[in-house]
C-alpha cells in the first residue's frame, strides 16, 4: 500500500511568476518509467470535474511504465503508455486513460522537478463517460528523479529592441547558400523578450528526444513514397487552411493543433468541410496547456479535442492574449485519435513522418528555434552555428509548427512548413527546412491525429 501526500501548491497556471513556455518541469523517460502509485477519487463525474480543488483520493492502483510504452498494472492488464516532452504522461490500461503533469516547485529562485510525484490529473474511461480526478506517485523513486535547476534570469533577455537585424541577415547571407536572411521581419522593433515569445517562450530545459533509427521496413515502406508531396497542391487540390497569426502571444502550439486538425478535416472528408477552429478558446479554456504561456499537441489536437472538442473560430475569436474562458453554447467537434509518430514519445523518425503525411495529411511538430529563424526570408533553412549571442540574447525555444509536405532541391531533401506568423512572414507564411538530418529536432515528436466526421 502507499500514501499520497497531498503535494499541489498553486496551480499550473499561477505558479510563481515565471514567465516561460510550457512548464518549468524537466522530467525525462528514465525519471518517470518505474513503478506508480495512482490514487484516483470516485467522483464518476464528466469533463466539468475540477481536480484543482480538495479532493479524497480513495481507489488505489499500482501500474508499472516499462520500455518502450508498455504498462501493466498490479492485476496483470496491460496497456501503453507516453510520456509528453519533459512535461508529464498519458497512461491507458484497463478501459481507463489517465494524464497528469509532473510536479515541480519554485524554491529560493530554483526548478525543482519531483519526477516521482505529478500534480492532480485527470482519469476517465476510454468512452470519455466516467471522469474522476488522479495523482501519481512513484514507488521505486530515486534522488535522481528529482532535481534542482537555477531559474534563468529573465532581466538577461533584455526590454530592448532587438538590435543589428540587417547586419545579422548580411551576415548570415554570407556564410551559406541555401537561405535566405532579411533585416526587414516581422520582429523589427520588438523586444528580445516579445520576439521569444512570438517563438515559443524562453526554455529552462531542452529535452527532445533524438530521432529513433529507422529499422529496414522504415525505410522500405518510404521507399515507395512520391519523392515530392505537398498538401497545398495535391492534385491541384489545397487541402490546408489559411495561414493565420499568432501575434505576441505564446499560442503557436494551439495554431499548429488547430491547423493540424483543420487540414486533416479537409483530408477526410475530400474537402467538402474547411472549417477553422478557435485558438482562443484553447489558450483561455484548456487545462491541458499554459494560455500565453505554451503547450504541446499532443495535449490540444489530440487529447484537449477527444476530451473537450474544439469550436469554431466566430464562436471565440482570437485575442491574442489570456483571458476568461467564455462558455459558449456553439457545438464541439472531436478528435477520434492521437498519437506521437513512431506510437509514443521517442519513436518518431524521418520515414515515419512521411509515411504518415502521405497516408493521414499534415502533422503537427516542434523544433528548436535559434535567432538565426527570425531572419529567415526564403529557402531551405539550417541553422548556422557560431553567431549565437553575437547580436542578441537569445535562449533556445521549442516552436510548434505544422508540415504540409516534402520535396528536395539540388540535392537537399526539406520539409514544407506552415507558420503561425501571417502570410507576409518567410514563403507566404510558409517556410522550407532541411529534412532527414533531424534539423533542431523536428524530426524527434511528430505527432497525427484522426478527427471524427
Ligand atoms: C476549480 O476550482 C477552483 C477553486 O474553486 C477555481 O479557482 C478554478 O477556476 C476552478 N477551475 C476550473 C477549471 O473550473
Ligand atoms: C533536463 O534534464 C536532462 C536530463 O536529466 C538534462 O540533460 C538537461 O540538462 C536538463 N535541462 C536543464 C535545463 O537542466
Ligand atoms: C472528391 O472531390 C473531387 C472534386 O470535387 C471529386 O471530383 C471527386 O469525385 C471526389 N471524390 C470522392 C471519392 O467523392
Amino acid at each position: 500500500m502507499f500514501t499520497v501526500k497531498v503535494l499541489w501548491v498553486c496551480s499550473l497556471l499561477v505558479c510563481g511568476s515565471y514567465v516561460m513556455a510550457d512548464t518549468p518541469a524537466n522530467c525525462t523517460y528514465e525519471d518517470v518509467r518505474g513503478t506508480w502509485g495512482f490514487s484516483s477519487t470516485e467522483i464518476a463525474g464528466d469533463n466539468s470535474i475540477n481536480c484543482t480543488v480538495e479532493t479524497q483520493y480513495t481507489r488505489k492502483l499500482k501500474i508499472t511504465l516499462d520500455f518502450p510504452d508498455l504498462a501493466v498494472d498490479e492485476f496483470g492488464n496491460t496497456g501503453h503508455w507516453t510520456m509528453i516532452y519533459n512535461q508529464g504522461f498519458e497512461v491507458v490500461i484497463a478501459g481507463r486513460k489517465y494524464f497528469a503533469f509532473s510536479f515541480y516547485e519554485i524554491q529560493d529562485n530554483k526548478v525543482v522537478s519531483e519526477c516521482c510525484n505529478t500534480f492532480p490529473g485527470w482519469v476517465h474511461t476510454v468512452d470519455e463517460r466516467n471522469w474522476d480526478c488522479m495523482q501519481g506517485m512513484k514507488l521505486d523513486c530515486d534522488a535522481r528523479n528529482r532535481k534542482a535547476i537555477s531559474q534563468p534570469d529573465s532581466r538577461q533577455l533584455g526590454e530592448m529592441p532587438l538590435r543589428n537585424l540587417h547586419t545579422f541577415a548580411k551576415v548570415i547571407n554570407s556564410m551559406q547558400k541555401h537561405w535566405v536572411a532579411t533585416g526587414d521581419t516581422i520582429f523589427a522593433g520588438k523586444t528580445v523578450k516579445e520576439a521569444h515569445r512570438m517563438i515559443g517562450g524562453q526554455r529552462s530545459a531542452r529535452a527532445f528526444p533524438p530521432s529513433a533509427t529507422a529499422t529496414n521496413e522504415h525505410l522500405r515502406a518510404a521507399r515507395a513514397l512520391p519523392t515530392l508531396f505537398d498538401w497545398r497542391n495535391k492534385d491541384g487540390v489545397n487541402y490546408v487552411s489559411p495561414i493565420r497569426d499568432q501575434g505576441d502571444c505564446g499560442s503557436c502550439y494551439a495554431f499548429g493543433s488547430m491547423g493540424l486538425y483543420e487540414a486533416r478535416e479537409r483530408v477526410f472528408t475530400n474537402n467538402t468541410v474547411q472549417k477553422v477552429y478557435s485558438t482562443q478558446d484553447v489558450v483561455s479554456c484548456s487545462q491541458y496547456s499554459q494560455g500565453c504561456d505554451g503547450g504541446f499537441p499532443y495535449l490540444i489536437a489530440g487529447k484537449y479535442g477527444q476530451d473537450f472538442g474544439l469550436i469554431e473560430e466566430e464562436c471565440f475569436p482570437y485575442e491574442g492574449k489570456d483571458m476568461e474562458c467564455i462558455k459558449t453554447a456553439c457545438a464541439r467537434k472531436y478528435t477520434r485519435d492521437y498519437y506521437y509518430i513512431g506510437g509514443y514519445y521517442g519513436a518518431c523518425n524521418e520515414p515515419l513522418m512521411r509515411a504518415e503525411l502521405v497516408k493521414n495529411g499534415p502533422i503537427a511538430v516542434s523544433f528548436e528555434v535559434y535567432g538565426d529563424f527570425m531572419a529567415y526570408k526564403s529557402g531551405i533553412y539550417h541553422h548556422i552555428t557560431g553567431l549565437e549571442g553575437k547580436f542578441n540574447p537569445w535562449e533556445i525555444t521549442n516552436h510548434v509548427v505544422l508540415v504540409v509536405g516534402y520535396g528536395e532541391e539540388q540535392g537537399v531533401p526539406y520539409w514544407i512548413v506552415k507558420n503561425s506568423w501571417g502570410t507576409s512572414w518567410g514563403e507566404d507564411g510558409f517556410f522550407r527546412i532541411r529534412r532527414g538530418t533531424d534539423e533542431c529536432s523536428i524530426e524527434s515528436i511528430a505527432v497525427g491525429i484522426l478527427p471524427v466526421i
